[in-house]
């Protein structure tokens, strides 16, 4: 949550924002199906969150299927949905190990019961861990998460629990999937495209940006260590003037 005044970023991003864009044009450049792509994606998402704790992230937010991304062939959504159960059946003892507290963001009443099964297990196995948050969205489109968000307080305002004059941003973020998680300070998107394809634009509004062209299967902790330095050389204003 944005709390005002300007500010060196010397302190480096706590909360860093990662678009994993690249997989399929990597396995495609490589003459392999688009799905070898995306599990060579999973492999670096182990090595980051490994990683965060010695850069001084204390929150990693990663993209992982979009509100749009169903609209790719069956077999690909499919593929990936199983990468999902996989990754959770897999990584879950050592995320839970590790001291990661797990969250999830998006809708879900579109994923199958059994993978909202997985998640809900993850997030409550890990409610206690604080060494790392780590966020992952899943069927996540900022313009859904409005939606859903401004639903539920209409719903509010006309069962009489809120009144309208009374919403106010917090009433907002309290109603947003990110609830009680603060903004993100940088925000990453690998494989060259400049865009933000519906990622977090309420959280982002003061968020930095980069665009790496390394596609997410060959990005690395050095980049991302990389990515930190430069943040630390920006200073963000917040509309304030420089100090
Ligand atoms: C990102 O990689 C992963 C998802 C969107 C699920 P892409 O699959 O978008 O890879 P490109 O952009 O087609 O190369
Ligand atoms: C954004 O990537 C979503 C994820 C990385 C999960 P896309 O590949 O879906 O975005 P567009 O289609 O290039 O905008
Ligand atoms: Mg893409």
């Amino acid at each position: 949550m944005y709390e005002g005044g300007n500010s060196s970023c010397s302190e480096g991003p706590g909360h860093v924002a990662i678009i994993m864009d690249g997989n399929g044009r990597w396995a495609e450049s490589r003459g392999l199906p688009r799905l070898h792509g995306h599990r060579r994606g999973a492999d670096r998402v182990r090595e980051i969150v490994e990683a965060c704790p010695e850069l001084a992230i204390s929150h990693l937010t990663l993209f992982a299927f979009s509100t749009e991304n169903w609209n790719r062939p069956v077999a690909e959504v499919s593929g990936l949905m199983r990468l999902f159960r996989r990754y959770i059946k897999k990584e879950g003892a050592r995320l839970v190990a590790e001291g990661v507290r797990v969250r999830f963001i998006g809708g879900r009443e579109r994923l199958a019961d059994d993978l909202r099964a997985l998640m809900a297990g993850l997030e409550k196995q890990t409610e206690r861990n604080n060494r790392l948050n780590l966020t992952v969205a899943i069927n996540y489109g900022g313009r859904d998460e409005i939606l859903r968000a401004t639903r539920r307080m209409a719903a509010a305002v006309l069962a009489g629990d809120l009144s309208a004059d009374d919403i106010s941003t917090a009433t907002i973020e309290d109603h947003l999937d990110t609830a009680g998680l603060p903004d993100p300070d940088l925000i990453v998107r690998t494989s060259g495209e400049c865009r933000v394809s519906g990622f977090l634009p309420w959280q982002s509004a003061y968020a930095e940006f980069a665009f790496v062209d390394t596609r997410w299967p060959d990005f690395t902790v050095e980049q991302l260590a990389a990515q930190i330095q430069r943040f630390g050389q920006r200073e963000r204003r917040f509309g304030a003037v420089a100090g």
